[in-house]
């Protein structure tokens, strides 16, 4: 029996109908996988919005602020995040599982790893087959040395017809994946990756644009300002990019090749958050969201990429600044140790 009263006990969510039983402070995706759903889903801290649902009946409580992970049409329709909703209530929900099936997991070659800065690794693979998706997108990153440690990592280049694919991955101090891609020699080895996952792409539009992003952010910004050179895509372009210090800047190369061939303007202002006072950089200092309000131009959309705590200031001064929260996308680059701090046991 379906009940609307706050209960400290178990609850039951009608999953597409199916019944499920939800632990005291469990979340609506930890029960969910719990019973053998296959719910879609990726980072669980909130970050990627692919366990996004539909509350039909019943109340939650959320365990993070959502409304810039969703759009205000989502929001409208009383979408939720599963891995930050916990049930109140009985709750009933709509999920479209067909995301998950449509979720392909392919294998490959670990062709290359190019060390671009003290802690950011080039990680290039060949797939033994391509793997649609939108520049922009993530896939989800396995050894297959050690397949039980699988993590996210976003596309640096749009999708290839020789089915290679590259990422940047920042070597996180403690970080069980990423110190092996940057610290092991990996040419060779086997790899799976899944995907695509993600609402992170390039919507069409002439607005011109405001591209922010951070240490290993660059990736999925790379992606989305080749593929639409590409196309020719014709649109004003501002990309800010914060680093700590000079030797933290990379990929610079790529950003002038784009910005060579780039149609309607293309700037690129890198920003040092930990630059020595006196050395000889000429540019410009501080936290890389305190310059949009500078920056914005009027009308433009925003495509925000990296630490969360960039991606969140970033998106407090553009709705400060009057954009409409669905010209704001961003990628949150979310962590286990997020995940820890976020998710209650
Ligand atoms: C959508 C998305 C896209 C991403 N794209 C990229 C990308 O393109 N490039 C990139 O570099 N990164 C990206 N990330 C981050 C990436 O997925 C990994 O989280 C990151 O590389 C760290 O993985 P790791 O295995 O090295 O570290 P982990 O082993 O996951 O550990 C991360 C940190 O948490 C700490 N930690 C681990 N477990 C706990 C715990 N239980 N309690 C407290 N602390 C803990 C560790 O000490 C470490 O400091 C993305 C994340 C998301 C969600
Ligand atoms: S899995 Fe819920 S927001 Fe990423």
């Amino acid at each position: 029996m379906f009940s609307f009263f706050s209960r400290k006990g178990p609850t039951t969510a009608y999953i597409n109908s199916v019944a499920v039983t939800v632990n005291p402070n469990e979340t609506l995706l930890q029960a969910a996988l719990r019973n053998g759903i296959d719910f879609p889903h990726s980072c669980r801290v909130g970050g990627c919005a692919t366990c996004k649902c539909r509350l039909i009946e019943g109340q939650v409580k959320e365990l993070t602020q959502t409304a810039y992970i969703l759009s205000d049409e989502d929001l409208d329709q009383g979408c939720i995040l599963a891995c930050q909703s916990v049930p109140k209530t009985d709750v009933r929900i709509e999920v479209d599982l067909s995301r998950q099936a449509a979720k392909r997991r392919i294998s490959g070659r670990v062709l290359g790893q190019d060390k671009l800065t003290h802690d950011i690794v080039r990680l290039r693979v060949q797939l033994d087959e391509s793997l649609p998706y939108k520049a922009g997108q993530y896939a989800e990153i396995a050894l297959a040395s050690q397949p039980d440690v699988k993590r996210s990592y976003s596309f640096a280049t749009p999708p290839r017809a020789d089915a290679q694919a590259t990422f940047f991955v920042r070597k996180v101090p403690g970080g069980a994946f990423s110190s092996r891609i940057y610290d092991e020699a990996l040419v060779g080895q086997g790899i799976t990756i899944e995907g695509a996952l993600g609402d992170f792409w390039l919507r069409p539009s002439p607005a011109p644009l405001l591209l922010v992003g951070g240490g290993s952010g660059l990736a999925p910004l790379l992606a989305m300002l080749s593929e639409a050179l590409d196309a020719r895509v014709e649109r004003p372009a501002l990309l800010l990019f914060g680093a700590r210090t000079q030797a933290d800047l990379y990929a610079l190369d790529t950003i002038d090749a784009i910005a060579k061939d780039w149609r309607g303007g293309f700037r690129f202002i890198p920003v040092l958050s930990a630059e020595a006072a006196g050395s000889d950089w000429t540019g410009r200092r501080g936290l890389v969201a305190d310059l949009i309000p500078e920056a914005l131009v009027p009308g433009a959309h925003a495509y925000l990429c990296g630490p969360p705590p960039m991606v969140d200031a970033a998106q407090s001064l553009l709705t400060r600044a009057g954009v409409p929260r669905e010209h704001i996308h961003a990628d949150r680059f979310t962590t286990l140790h997020d995940a820890a701090v976020a998710v209650p046991a």
